[in-house]
């Protein structure tokens, strides 16, 4: 079984999705023997803005850095077809996610590899796999608060992974993180408890 892990967080050691979905790997690892990893970390290692050219399919009148760069989403691409479970780590920036994260999306979200279009509308080429995103966000987005509007995360996720055909998703969430030193660390151990909840991180 193969495990692709994707960080974007931008605050290295400091960051709480970084820490989170390296305890959701190390779960998946104790509780699945044989689990193949691969790492991707779109902070140290960012894939370009899509670009006319990435879109043009022919490689040979790029330059170098282009070229490197289309090979690196077209490896990504590849990585993400071939994993059984997808462990993205992915913070809230301004209401939504780091633009490095965006542009692994605009890598893998392909025309003919990961969704069509049909008669009968959009499909998803991309399903079977499990997707686990590891959230942590400033503030709570909730119907109480009258925030939920405003969170363009988790929607956006459910909704891009949804259209790659992907219908198992689960979310660890760490909320408030900004509010204060104790709530950060509520959130980091309730959503530990959740990672090391015996039902969590077992194949199906
Ligand atoms: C550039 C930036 C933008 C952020 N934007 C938001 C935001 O819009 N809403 C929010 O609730 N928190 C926001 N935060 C707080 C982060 O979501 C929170 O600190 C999260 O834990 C960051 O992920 P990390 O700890 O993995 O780095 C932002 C943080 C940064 C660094």
């Amino acid at each position: 079984m193969n495990l692709l892990h994707v960080d974007s967080g931008i605050l290295g050691g400091n960051s709480v999705t970084r820490q989170l979905s390296a305890a959701v790997v190390d779960q998946w690892k104790a509780r699945n023997s044989g689990l193949t990893v691969t790492y991707r970390d779109l902070a140290s290692a960012p894939l370009g803005h899509l670009t006319a050219d990435h879109l043009g399919g022919n490689a040979a009148g790029l330059d170098a850095g282009l070229k490197k760069d289309v090979a690196a989403g077209a490896e990504a691409l590849d990585e993400f077809l071939a994993a059984d479970v997808v462990v993205v780590g992915a913070p809230m920036y301004n209401f939504s996610i780091p633009s490095q994260l965006k542009a692994w999306i605009d890598r893998i979200a392909v025309r003919g590899k990961t969704f069509r279009y049909t008669e009968k509308g959009p499909e998803g080429l991309a399903g079977g796999k499990k997707v686990i995103v590891v959230s942590s966000r400033g503030g709570f987005y909730n119907a109480e608060n009258g925030l939920a509007a405003i969170d363009h995360q988790e929607p956006y996720l459910r909704a891009v992974f949804g259209f790659l055909g992907i219908t198992d998703i689960e979310f660890v969430r760490a909320e408030g993180v900004a509010v204060s030193p104790e709530q950060k660390q509520k959130a980091i151990d309730d959503a530990g408890k959740a990672i090391a909840h015996p039902a969590f991180a077992k194949a199906a």
